[in-house]
């Protein structure tokens, strides 16, 4: 598996990925966000594409520089991605290491908001619940390999095993964004992957661009 690359065993397969964060407007100048940098889900684009795929990156805002023969599609809302998502459907792979905003705020109010001194020092936001974007994909009859992230502070490998069975997912990749060293924002990573059988297999501490590649070379295995 790890000369997928030298091999090209994504040659003639559309892989999908999603990657950065979502932002969800409150106000013309105003959004709800995370941290995430988008770094490991460019370095799974970069690599899938090293391996001979057709990649199409679905990305929230980041500031990165799109990876060769990549086609990068720009988006700002979860449900901006979502209809990005569909729209480059049919894919043979998926890969969903987008760090999607789960809620957004009811209304986007149309002018900025002030502030109303009838509140007091409170402000309440109204939220609701945004579509799951890899769930909804696994459920389509079109389904592709689908490959699923879990960021957790704690539980990691319970929450990801859930998410893994819940979401109808073939991998998680599960990493513990507790430890400031690995995950969102910081250059380095260190995974687990976990398969139907609850079997799961480490990624230890490396570059994005080096997990990224062993994750591919995984991932290609698996696939075929
Ligand atoms: N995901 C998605 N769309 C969402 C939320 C999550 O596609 N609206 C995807 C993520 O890209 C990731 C996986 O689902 O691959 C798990 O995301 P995570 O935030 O860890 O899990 P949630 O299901 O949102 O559960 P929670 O945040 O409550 O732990
Ligand atoms: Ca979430």
């Amino acid at each position: 598996a790890a000369d997928c690359f030298e091999n090209l065993l994504l040659t003639g397969r559309h892989v999908l990925i999603t990657a950065g964060p979502t932002q969800e407007n409150i106000d013309p100048v105003r959004y709800i966000t995370n941290h995430s940098s988008g770094k490991m889900g460019f370095a799974l684009a970069e690599a899938a594409a090293e391996a001979g795929a057709r990649v199409t990156l679905v990305s929230g805002p980041v500031h990165l520089p799109t990876p060769d023969r990549v086609e990068r599609i720009d988006v700002v809302s979860a449900r901006d991605m979502l209809a990005a998502c569909e729209a480059a459907m049919p894919c043979d792979l998926l890969i969903a290491a987008a760090a999607v905003a789960d809620y957004r705020p009811e209304v986007v109010a149309p002018h900025k908001l002030k502030k109303n001194p009838a509140n007091g020092e409170g402000m309440l936001l109204q939220l609701v619940r945004n579509p799951d974007i890899l769930a909804t994909l696994a459920k389509r009859p079109d389904r592709p390999f689908c490959v699923g992230f879990a960021a957790e502070t704690d539980n990691l490998l319970e929450y990801a095993t859930r998410k893994l069975l819940d979401k109808n997912l073939d991998l998680i990749i599960a990493n513990d964004v507790a430890n400031p060293n690995i995950g969102f924002n910081s250059e380095e990573n260190a995974v687990s992957v976990i398969d139907r059988q609850r079997h799961e297999t480490r990624f230890d501490q490396a570059s994005k661009g080096h997990i990224a590649r062993q994750l591919i070379a995984f991932i290609a295995d698996r696939y075929q």
